[in-house]
């Protein structure tokens, strides 16, 4: 009777710890700092939508480089090449410094990103264009730096200096390794699986994209979301998991009665 009890538990603490954990949907977007559709899509939809209730549901990883390519590996005599010239490229390397600086490159606790590093990037896209000056992109991580998170003074040295630029060039490994050259700015990937489709509508409706791959139950902020006809894999994963959970039920219900 003790041996069904243990096992009643073991499945009682299983089936909490699962009923509690929110399935994050991984998001990844790659991108370049003075890209007109990433500054749109960053500034108009992923930034806001990231604000709310919504941010629970997501891990997100920025990555900056682009269509960029380089002539070495080596940073003493690195040099990248951007698509919209070389503030372009100032941009990629302050915020691929500004994104490992901030936090030594943590999660905000209970986000699966850092929204110091999120709020950095939507006020220098805000304040950038491609046809700001290599001074004007100065001032601007001069304005949005906030004092206590990191000093502008630190991000302009990373991105002068050998620390900065190997982080470049890593992620430009990560890029190229992806699809060299890449062929959309930015292109969004939900769970490493990349669909053009899909990241396609990301840029136009991010919200209903997201919503269409968070796991049941869904936020309440997903109830305004278009819902997207599109096929789909993960409905043959979802009732599965709930198959899975039900028998889970099932087997306890059972032990408890055989156990008492
Ligand atoms: C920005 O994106 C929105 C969709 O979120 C689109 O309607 C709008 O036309 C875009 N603006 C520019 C300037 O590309
Ligand atoms: C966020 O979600 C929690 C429960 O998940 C809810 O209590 C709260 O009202 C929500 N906040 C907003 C701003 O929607
Ligand atoms: C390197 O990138 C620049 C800017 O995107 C592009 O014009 C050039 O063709 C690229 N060179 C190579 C070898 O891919
Ligand atoms: C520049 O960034 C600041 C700080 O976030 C913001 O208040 C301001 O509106 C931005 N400027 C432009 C032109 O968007
Ligand atoms: C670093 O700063 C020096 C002096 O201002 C400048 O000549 C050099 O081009 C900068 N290097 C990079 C990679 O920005
Ligand atoms: C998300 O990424 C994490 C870490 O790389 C991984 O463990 C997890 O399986 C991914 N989730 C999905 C749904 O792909």
């Amino acid at each position: 009777m003790y041996y069904f009890l243990g096992v009643f538990l073991i499945l009682l603490g299983h089936v909490l710890a699962q009923n509690k954990q929110i399935n994050r949907v991984n998001v990844t977007v790659y991108y370049e700092s003075l890209c007109p559709y990433a500054r749109n899509f960053t500034i108009n939809q992923l930034y806001p939508i990231l604000q709310g209730n919504l941010s629970h549901y997501v891990n997100l990883e920025l990555i900056p480089y682009g269509k960029a390519n380089r002539t070495s590996d080596i940073n003493s005599d690195v040099s990248f090449n951007c698509q919209h010239g070389p503030i372009e490229c100032y941009g990629n390397l302050i915020q691929g410094c500004s994104r490992d600086l901030i936090d030594y490159g943590s999660n905000t606790d209970d986000l699966g990103f850092n929204k110091n590093h999120l709020d950095f990037v939507e006020c220098f896209m805000k304040n950038v264009t491609s046809h700001s000056t290599r001074t004007q992109a100065e001032e601007a991580v001069v304005r949005c730096s906030k004092p206590k998170v990191i000093s502008a003074s630190r991000l302009k040295t990373c991105a002068n200096n050998t620390f900065g630029i190997q982080h470049l060039i890593h992620y430009g490994k990560i890029t190229d390794s992806f699809q060299k050259p890449l062929e959309h700015v930015p292109t969004i990937v939900f769970n490493g699986v990349y669909n053009e489709e899909e990241s396609d509508g990301a840029q136009e409706d991010f919200l209903a994209e997201l919503c269409s791959k968070i796991i049941e139950p869904k936020p309440k902020e997903c109830d305004s979301a278009k819902i997207l006809q599109r096929k789909s894999s993960k409905s043959s994963v979802n009732s599965f998991h709930t198959i899975s959970q039900f028998l889970i039920w099932y087997t306890l219900v059972l032990m408890f009665y055989l156990s008492t």
